[in-house]
């Protein structure tokens, strides 16, 4: 098993707020990991010190080992990291499928042809399309959008990310706005990934968390307060106390 995202000793403050103390953190390559914790916990925070959104104030990130603490996130990206966010970054006048294309196109340096309807390449095309079966959005292919229900623009999302290829895999409450009968289709595009792939995701739906995750840390107040199985974070009482017995009210 290699490490592929590791943090020591990390922490960031916004001014007077510490937001993230002192986190320890290893993400695996093949994980299936899970990061909760009750709102303001410093859960995005942490994902956008992992890509470089963020520099921390203090610590170290590392990549393979390597120090990327400081790197710019394009770099970040060109190295692996994907990651969604929780906001919308679409283009919402071109097509689902122009979307994913100048995804997948910037991937394999075809970003040039980009502005060409729909594009022209057929392998990215094809590509493109292949990730829209695997999101269940195939017949939403050449709608805009502006037209598409919320819940359809995350699975875009997700497309556009997963058509990065990475190698790391960060995901900000990619099921938040998905109607809950429709999580199971993110859960499904996850597990059609090459295994190395170590996926992080953060979610305030216990179920989708508990499918998904092989480990969880939970984030309280900017700390890690506890890691474990699910079934270690299940059974302790600490954490219930703190987080899953208020998780309704979350
Ligand atoms: N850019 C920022 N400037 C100042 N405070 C911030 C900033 N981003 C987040 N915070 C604060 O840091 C804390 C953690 O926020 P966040 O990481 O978004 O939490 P979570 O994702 O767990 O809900 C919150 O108190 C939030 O208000
Ligand atoms: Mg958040």
């Amino acid at each position: 098993m290699t490490t592929l995202l590791e943090t020591r000793s990390v922490s960031k403050n916004f001014g007077a707020l510490a937001a993230s103390t002192d986190i320890n953190f290893k993400l695996e390559s093949g994980a299936r990991h899970a990061l909760i914790g009750p709102n303001g916990a410093g859960k995005t925070t942490f994902i956008n010190l992992l890509t470089g959104v963020l520099l921390p104030s203090s610590g170290t990130v590392l990549l393979k080992g390597r120090d990327i603490t400081t790197m710019e996130q394009a770099q970040r990206v060109k190295l692996g990291i994907a990651r969604t966010f929780q906001i919308n970054r679409l283009f919402r006048g071109l097509s689902v499928l122009e979307n994913v294309y100048i995804s997948i196109a910037e991937r394999v340096g075809a970003a040039s042809q980009m502005l060409a309807p729909a594009g022209t390449r057929r392998d990215v095309i094809d590509e493109a399309m292949a990730l829209l079966e695997t999101l269940k959005l195939a017949n939403d292919a050449h709608r805009t959008i502006a037209g598409l229900p919320y819940g359809r623009q995350r699975l875009v999302e997700l497309a556009i990310t997963l058509g990065q290829k990475p190698e790391v895999l960060l995901l900000d409450e990619p099921a938040a706005g998905v109607p809950s009968a429709e999580s199971h289709i993110i859960l499904d595009a996850i597990d059609a990934l090459p295994k190395s792939i170590g996926v992080l995701i953060i979610d305030h739906d216990m179920d989708l968390v508990f499918r998904f995750a092989q480990r969880i840390t939970v984030l309280v107040r900017g700390a890690i307060f506890a890691e474990g199985t699910p079934k270690e974070i299940g059974a302790n009482p600490d954490v219930r106390a703190v987080y899953l017995g208020q998780a309704a009210h979350v």
